[in-house]
């Protein structure tokens, strides 16, 4: 499942600048992170927060991560920044976190869905970095966070590169969304976020999603483990059971039964001269059915680096189904096995 490297170009100053200015004016652009693209509008503007929603086809009560600088004055973002928020912000960010904290009275509600919450987060990219900086430079008192969902339509898989925005959004003409390359996303898959905003009445931290940083490193920082969300939790719609969805229907395999499960689905694909993908952990011999197998990295960075650029290429190719050996079920496969497990469920 080796990709070969976007080698792409990275913006010039000039092009950061001319995205700012875009930003500024309320438009869409489009920006890599380490984790996935965001499509990104000034997150004070609630004009520009609904070109998001359109764009996207998103409930509109879904809130938004404003994405701040490295530099960012945190405090103008939330009425509370709580010692547990610092520590954390202070451990991780730049970096795939993203914190609900309560929202500061002066900003819009549009980018929160109405929520009295905020979600921040401090991306670790360079385009996303010189972005953020030179829109706040841009913005008076030299505040501004930009709200980015994953640039993608609602319900589907997330972009790890410049080129699955623009399939993203084929209706966009490019004088309606400004795509900044960045080359893939290192991680691949969205951040992990974690509730500061005492919903739970317990002041607990509450890991409304999973991610590459995991709850024991949140449990070391804090001293407690982030809890599981209830029916009190904000709603986040990457929680909703069946999200992050290709296409082609795919089914989330035990190792125990593959073969089995590859043969039927061959047998069946092979009556319409159809053919099957099968993404496995370990190469397996060629068996004469209308299958094809790719090797999947068995460490999970490297799987969830990997996952949705996967998804979409095979996605791609029309196969009749999607067959993916299950991770192990384990810690560290955490966050890989909640994405999969929401874009199984899509099929069910
Ligand atoms: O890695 C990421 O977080 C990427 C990149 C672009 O930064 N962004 C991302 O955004 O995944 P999105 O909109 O696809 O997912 C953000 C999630 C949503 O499920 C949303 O409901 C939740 O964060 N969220 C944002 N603000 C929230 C708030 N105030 N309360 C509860 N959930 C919130
Ligand atoms: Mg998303």
């Amino acid at each position: 499942m080796s990709m070969d490297a976007d080698d792409s170009v990275t913006p010039s100053t000039t092009q950061i600048s001319q995205a700012a200015q875009w930003l500024i004016q309320g438009r869409l652009v489009a920006f890599p992170t380490e984790t996935v693209y965001g499509l990104g509008a000034d997150a004070e503007n609630p004009q520009a927060i609904q070109k998001i929603y359109a764009a996207k086809q998103r409930p509109p009560n879904h809130p938004l991560i404003v994405h701040l600088a490295p530099d960012a004055d945190i405090s103008y973002w939330t009425s509370d920044l709580s010692k547990q928020a610092q520590a954390l912000i202070d451990a991780f960010w730049p970096g795939p976190l993203t914190l609900i904290l309560p929202r500061a009275p002066h900003i819009p509600s549009a980018v929160s869905g109405g929520q009295p919450t905020i979600g921040l987060r401090c991306p670790a990219h360079p385009v996303a970095s010189a972005l953020l900086s030179s829109f706040a430079a841009l913005k008076r008192g030299g505040q501004g966070g930009v709200a980015a969902p994953s640039a993608n339509k609602f319900g589907h898989v997330s972009p790890t590169r410049a080129a699955h925005v623009r399939s993203e959004f084929p209706e966009l003409p490019p004088d309606q969304l400004l795509v900044l390359e960045g080359g893939r996303s290192a991680v691949g898959i969205e951040s992990t976020i974690v509730d500061l905003s005492d919903t739970k009445a317990s002041g607990e931290p509450v890991l409304l999603r999973p991610g590459h940083i995991r709850p024991e490193q949140i449990a070391e920082v804090l001293g407690v483990m982030p809890g599981r969300p209830n029916a009190a939790s904000p709603q986040v719609s990457g929680s909703l059971k069946a999200h992050y969805a290709p296409r082609t229907p795919l089914q989330l395999v035990p190792s125990c039964d593959l073969q089995q499960s590859i043969r039927e689905n061959a047998l069946l694909a092979a009556k319409n001269d159809g053919r099957i993908a099968a993404v496995v952990f370990k190469a397996t011999a060629d068996s004469g059915l209308p299958v094809d197998y790719y090797v999947c990295p068995g460490q999970a960075d490297a799987y969830a680096r990997d996952l949705y650029d996967i998804l979409r290429r095979l996605d791609d190719q029309a196969y009749d189904a999607l067959l993916i050996e299950q991770p192990p079920l384990t810690v560290a496969w955490q966050a890989v096995n909640d994405r999969l497990g929401r874009a199984a469920a899509a099929f069910l």
